[in-house]
């Protein structure tokens, strides 16, 4: 999903008829192929309004496990949509663009990955949502950012772990847990670009502010953190916290619903460490409403997998599914 400098491929737009209207089409074809749209967070907000279900990856996760719908349209990143492939071989799951990858997930390669557990073979494997198949298949459990420690907590106190492919991640669960994890060095593009020196002019300029962050984002970040949690974490502190202004270390998306369940609050965006002032990952913004108009018309791109290693692939994510 990503060129040789890291950045995702663009494939060519599919060609929609731009008089259009793509709700109404979208609603229309949804009806016909009997679709449930589910998206991320980190979507556009047009996109978000759309879906049957907007969650982070852990509700993600648990909706595609339970939908009764023959064609799951996945509005968010590959391994999203593939997790969901995992769950429901027997239906259709497209992805609106097929290039919508993760730096996570795409800088952890299953051949790496084999030949670096192997200096660890009486260790636990716990790995993070955000990796492909091959790399859940040779995982004991998966994890996301919202039971990340649970998950963690729940291995036998004398066992040793591995924790793959985020190091910020794996950082902030030893510190919640105790627990010591030999990390994988991958990060986020989008959260590593969010800094301490950033915050803290933004926290000067706005005393009152309450700062909450996503764990992918690095120890000194975190540190000024008042609140951490997974995306849905973060809207739901923001809807439930009396304070009045917050300062967001995360994917831009989640303002979408700060906004609407705190019309009286101000949300501040924290802005990343470059020129641009927006932190929107490139990846789960190359989905738009018209691929996703295109993909239910088309019914592709298509999520596909090997039978053998989907099974072993399902093993993991169902052992984080059962702990809930
Ligand atoms: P969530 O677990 O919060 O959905 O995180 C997904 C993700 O990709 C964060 O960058
Ligand atoms: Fe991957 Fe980061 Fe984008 Fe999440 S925000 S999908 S971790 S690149």
């Amino acid at each position: 999903m990503t060129d040789i400098a890291g950045m995702p491929t663009i494939s060519p737009r599919p060609v929609v008829d731009p008089s259009l209207d793509l709700e109404e089409e979208i609603a229309k074809l949804k009806k016909e192929r009997n679709a449930v749209i589910l998206a991320h967070y980190y979507q556009d907000s047009e996109v978000q309004d759309l879906a049957d279900y907007v969650g982070d990856s852990l509700g993600l996760s648990q909706q595609a496990a339970k939908t009764d719908a023959d064609v799951i349209a996945f509005c968010g990143v590959h391994f999203m949509a593939e997790t969901a492939k995992i769950l429901n071989p027997e239906k259709k799951v497209i992805l609106p663009d097929l290039d919508a990858g993760c730096s996570l997930a795409d800088r952890c390669p299953p051949d790496l990955f084999g030949k670096w557990l192997e200096q660890y073979p009486d260790h636990v494997v716990v790995s993070y949502i955000n990796t492909s198949a091959a790399i859940k298949a040779m995982s004991d459990i998966i994890c996301t950012s919202s039971n990340a420690a649970r998950v963690v907590a729940s291995i036998p106190e004398d066992k040793k772990i591995v924790f793959a492919p985020d190091r910020h991640l794996a950082r902030w669960v030893e510190k919640e847990t105790g627990r010591e994890l030999v990390k994988w060095p991958g990060f986020c593009v989008v959260h590593e670009q969010f800094t301490a020196r950033k915050l803290i002019k933004l926290k000067a300029a706005n005393p009152g502010a309450e700062i909450i962050a996503h764990p992918e984002c690095e120890d000194a970040v975190l540190v000024l953190a008042d609140f951490i949690g997974s995306t849905t974490g973060l809207i739901n502190h923001v809807k439930n916290s009396p304070k009045k202004t917050f300062i967001v270390a995360t994917e831009m998306g989640v303002m979408h619903s700060m906004h609407r369940d705190r019309p009286d609050a101000t949300i501040i965006g924290a802005p990343p460490d470059s020129g641009c002032e927006c932190a929107a990952c490139p990846y789960m913004r190359l989905n738009t409403l018209e691929k996703l108009y295109a993909a239910l018309r088309d019914l592709s791109p298509e999520i596909t997998l090997d039978e053998e290693l989907r099974k072993a692939a399902l093993k993991p994510v169902e052992r984080m599914l059962a702990l809930g």
